[in-house]
């Protein structure tokens, strides 16, 4: 797998920085507000230090997980991701593309810039749909009626944007809304000919899955459509046990990080919950999802699955998450990144190579032989880091 001369996922963010317009950029990395949430999800990642285990043969090691009925190659997968196409043509297809071909799951967002049947046939069963709930019901309900026409069993509601953030690089940029970019920005773009002309190219991104008819909404009216409907704070329990009752297969609640809330999630049903605070795009005095995982775990114990996102960046941040108490994870940025820096043929095939690889390296030097082994007796410091008198494994 070509890799570019890149070997983590750090050096293949500063090579999207170079390729993409700032504004684009800045659209992918930037959080809320000072982006102290988005420092913080990084600082406390590394803040965990993991517990080697020497000497338990590991020669059978392997990085495969079940979770939702379905076995995947590695403990990952792609988040959901709006506007991906902003990227490059054609991202949304070549990330659906190349979780197929590895066996990991790809989320579409709702507000994608594919919709939904266009990519089920590329990502077939390895397809998990993300779900808005939105102010209007019968938006949502036609949204989930398409997702099981095409075959989706995995549904994620999203359900941590009351309101839209105040994102200040966006402000800056004059990518919110209206849509108003600076002198600046606009002269940006014009730096940058080789991501102009892929994107005059392709078609105009726009939110793909909202078609009236008329052709899908475009610029402007998406970003009024985004604010308007998805970002909705009259959403409330009640709508999500009726989606609950309406999903017939597997209901994922993403956005928590509140245990009373994750109390509430199986209460109504949920099968498991995405702990995220949306990688520090929506709350910026939002805890990390990685600091309070161990409290939501405690709250509900195994009957739900836990996929954690937010800052997670390597194998060991995946391992780290596993041995707090998660049972799989989801990337966003760095999957935008990884098509800046090394293009749509081989930039989301070579991240996923390279996440597993490290996982799996790191799995071994913790005397892993399966990734379901992981728990907090590998953390340091540890909870309760046990000697395991007489077990070989
Ligand atoms: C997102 N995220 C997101 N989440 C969601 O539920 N629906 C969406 O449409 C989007 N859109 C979106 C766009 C972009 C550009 C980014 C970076 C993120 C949040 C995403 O699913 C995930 O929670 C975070 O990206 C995880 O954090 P990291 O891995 O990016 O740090």
């Amino acid at each position: 797998m070509p890799t570019g001369r890149v070997f983590n996922t750090a050096q293949m963010a500063a090579r999207a920085r170079k390729r993409l317009p700032r504004a684009i950029f800045d659209f992918i990395e930037g959080g809320a507000g000072s982006e102290i949430a988005v420092a913080r999800n990084r600082a406390r990642f590394e803040q965990i230090a993991l517990m080697p285990q020497a000497l338990r043969d590991c020669s059978a090691a392997h990085s495969e997980v079940t979770i939702f009925g379905r076995r995947y190659a590695a403990p990952f997968g792609i988040a959901p991701m709006g506007f991906a196409d902003l990227v490059c043509p054609g991202t949304d297809r070549a990330l659906a593309q190349a979780a197929r071909a590895a066996n990991v799951p790809y989320t579409l967002s709702t507000a994608a810039t594919t919709s939904i049947e266009t990519i089920a046939p590329i990502a077939q069963d390895n397809l998990w749909f993300q779900l808005y709930p939105g102010s209007d019901e019968a938006i949502a309900a036609g949204l989930m009626q398409r997702a099981l026409a095409a075959g989706v069993t995995t549904l994620l509601v999203t359900i941590d944007i009351p309101v839209p953030a105040r994102r200040v690089r966006d402000l800056t940029n004059g990518l919110a809304i209206p849509l108003r970019p600076s002198l600046r920005t606009v002269l940006d773009v014009a730096r940058h000919p080789a991501w102009l002309l892929r994107a005059a190219r392709g078609d105009r991104p726009g939110m793909a899955n909202f078609v009236d008819g008329k052709g899908s909404l475009s610029g402007l009216a998406h970003a009024e459509f985004v604010s308007r409907q998805l970002s909705f704070p009259g959403l409330d329990w009640r709508r999500i046990e009726a989606i609950r009752k309406a999903w017939p297969y597997h209901l994922v609640i993403k956005g928590i990080l509140n245990p009373q809330d994750a109390v509430m999630a199986e209460r109504i049903g949920a099968d498991g919950l995405v702990v995220s605070n949306h990688g520090g795009r929506q709350l910026d005095a939002a805890p990390s999802s990685i600091e309070v995982l161990p409290a939501i775990r405690e709250a509900c114990g195994d009957r739900l699955k836990l996929i954690l996102d937010s800052g997670v960046r390597t194998g060991d941040d995946i391992a780290r998450s596993l041995a707090s108490g998660a049972d799989f994870v989801l990337l966003g940025r760095p999957f935008l990144f990884a098509v800046a820096a090394l293009g749509l043929a081989h930039g989301p095939a070579a991240i996923i190579d390279m996440l597993r690889a490290e996982f799996l390296n790191t799995l071994i030097h913790l005397g892993c032989a399966d990734p379901a082994e992981l728990g907090s007796d590998h953390l340091w410091p540890g909870r309760h880091l046990s000697l395991r008198q007489g077990s070989n494994r």
